[in-house]
Formats: structure tokens, sequence, C-alpha cells
């Protein structure tokens, strides 16, 4: 599996080139996409700016020697890279498994070219088995935590450590078991509109070109 995403990873640094604003996504698979970058740099000279998605990534940036900024000291980020959790054949998809998801979805909105890199078994005919990640502001967590009970969405606490998880932000995440998500959009409108959530995992309609990794090597899909 290790080998798909760095398969994936490096692919994707193909579309890196000198002089661009890259956005450098989290995860297991991100991972191998920003230390290619990382070589592209040291051993190319290759020149970019990036900017990060969260401060895992920021730290492996920074030993890799990427030269980085904030979001809010760029007008726009040329390209974006990051890992999902699952992808639909419509390109929704849900984000999240590593608790990044505010961060990342930020960086993605102000991205001109966003590019997923996952391995085959991401692609699902339908999201929700993955649970749907919701951050959350700490005050009224619990209240909320009961909303989404109410509503039969068998929600639950992220821990890490046997504490609760807090993000980067300092909110906490709420994981919800939803098993199919019948349709995105509506889920995803509704999130939007619930009080006290900063921000959920899906990400619909955002991601242009996936990259996926599988036994017989690299499909790259654009969006339609
Ligand atoms: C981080 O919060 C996530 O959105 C990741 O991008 C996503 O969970 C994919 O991670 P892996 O590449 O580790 O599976």
């Amino acid at each position: 599996m290790s080998q798909l995403k760095e398969l994936v990873g490096r692919e994707a640094a193909k579309y890196v080139t000198d002089g661009m604003t890259v956005g450098l996504g989290t995860g297991s698979t991100a991972y191998y996409f920003v230390a290619e970058i990382g070589r592209r740099i040291k051993e190319e000279g290759l020149q970019i700016t990036a900017v990060t998605t969260s401060s895992v990534t920021s730290k492996q940036a920074i030993s890799l020697g990427i030269p980085l900024k904030n979001i809010d000291d760029v007008t726009s980020v040329d390209l974006t890279v990051d890992g999902a959790d699952e992808v639909d054949p419509a390109f929704n998809g849900i984000k999240g498994g590593g608790g990044a998801l505010l961060m990342e979805k930020v960086v993605a909105t102000y991205t001109k070219q966003y590019i997923w890199i996952v391995d085959e078994s991401k692609m699902v005919a339908h999201l929700g088995a993955f649970k749907l990640p919701v951050e959350v502001v700490q005050y009224g967590a619990e209240s909320l935590f009961r909303h989404f009970e109410a509503k039969g969405y068998s929600p639950s606490f992220r821990e890490k450590d046997g504490q609760r998880f807090t993000t980067d932000m300092q909110n906490f995440i709420i994981d919800l078991d939803l098993k199919k998500i019948d349709d995105p959009d509506r889920l995803a409108q509704e999130l939007d509109t619930t009080v006290g959530v900063v921000e959920h995992g899906l990400f619909n309609h955002m991601v242009d070109k996936v990259i996926v990794g599988g036994a017989n090597g690299v499909t790259v899909l654009d969006k339609k």
C-alpha cells in the first residue's frame, strides 16, 4: 500500500513547475508528494513557494527546506495536491481522516488546480463507509453530539491517546458513521448550516484531477 502512495505522490509532483505557489496536503499519501517536492528542490533546483494544510505537513516541509508562506500572504494557490479517504464517481469526496479537513478545505478553496492522490481502494460507488469527520467548536459540542445522535448519524468524538482529539485550530472532531450517503450535496448543505459546525469532510465538486494508484500502475482521471 505504501508503494502505491509513493507512486501517486511522485506522479503528482510532475505537475509542479517553477514559480508556482503549491498547496501541500496532509496524510500518509500527501507525505510522499511533499517528500518528492523536497527532493526536486534539492536535486533539480525547483523554485516554488508552498502553503500547507496542517502543522504536521509544515513540519515536514520545513525539514525538507521547502519555502513556506502563510495562506493569507499569497493571492492564490496554483496547484494543491492532497490525499482523500473516499472518492465517488462524481468526484465528491470525504477527507479529514487525519483531522486536517478545515485547513485543507481553506487551501483547496483558493486553489486553481486541485489534485487528489489515492490508491484504488479509496474509489467507491457511494460515499459513507468511511466515517464523515465534522469539525466542531468546543463550546456546545456535547449538545451538537446529541443533535447528531437524534438524527441517527451515529456520532463519535474522535480521540487520540485516550483524550479528545483537538485540531490545529483547537476544535473537536465528531465522526459520523453514516454507512451510505445518498445525497452528498444535501448533507453538505445541512452541515454548512448547522450551528457549531466549523467545517465538514465532504469535499464536493472541488477536485479537478484524481491520480489513482493500483495494481496496474497509475491512472489519471479528469473532472468531466
Ligand atoms: C487529512 O485530514 C486527510 O484529509 C487526508 O488527506 C486523508 O485522510 C487521506 O489520508 P491518507 O493519505 O493518509 O489516507
